[in-house]
């Protein structure tokens, strides 16, 4: 389940209040019930998967983007598996933990593991939200934020496109409020 997490320390926990925070930044947070059968309970506490595995699990959440795929205008989606023995997973990584945005709507559906999305609010101040398994984030196009995994190192995320052309990072080189060395995740 998420949470919020400022600079200072301070959280917030309760559902509510994280999506009427991040509503007032435009971003859509659910939580969903993940996939429970036995054979995607099982892909899901594997490390890696293979593709066929993948579109297994892509299809067991399927019906949870039906109505966003009409009213907007999704056409692809994937789904990102990361792990600590993926090789070069620091340098991926290190193209998203600072400040950016897209010309794309970031949506992410998290079915296994933990990461943190950093946002920055009207009044400039930022805070980071803590995403794991049943999590749904929607981070409009040219809305400013940052990723950096969670300690385990590991997530698996459903990921929808409006056009992946445009999945590039623009940087916006506003200084980080946070130190990440020192914040909990
Ligand atoms: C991305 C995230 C991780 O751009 O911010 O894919
Ligand atoms: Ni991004």
């Amino acid at each position: 389940m998420a949470k919020i997490i400022y600079p200072d320390g301070s959280q917030i926990t309760e559902l509510s209040e994280i999506q009427n925070t991040l509503r007032q930044i435009d971003i859509t947070l659910s939580h969903w019930e993940l996939p429970a059968g036995d054979s995607e309970k099982t892909l899901l506490e594997q490390i890696s998967l293979n593709d066929d595995e993948k579109e297994t699990l892509l299809e067991a959440v399927e019906h949870r983007f039906e109505e966003l795929k009409s009213s907007q205008g999704y056409v692809t989606r994937d789904m990102i598996v990361l792990n600590e023995n993926i090789p070069g997973l620091d340098e991926m990584l290190a193209k998203f933990s600072s400040i950016h945005y897209h010309t794309d709507d970031e949506v992410r559906y998290i079915l296994d593991g933990k990461g943190y999305f950093g946002f920055v609010d009207k009044k400039e101040k930022q805070f980071m939200v803590e995403v794991t398994a049943g999590d749904y984030i929607n981070v409009p196009a040219n809305a400013e934020h940052w990723f950096i995994l969670g300690e385990s190192k590991r997530i698996k995320a459903v990921r929808y496109f409006i056009d992946t052309t445009g999945w590039t990072p623009v940087y916006t080189d506003r200084p980080l409020a946070f130190n990440l060395e020192n914040t909990p995740h």
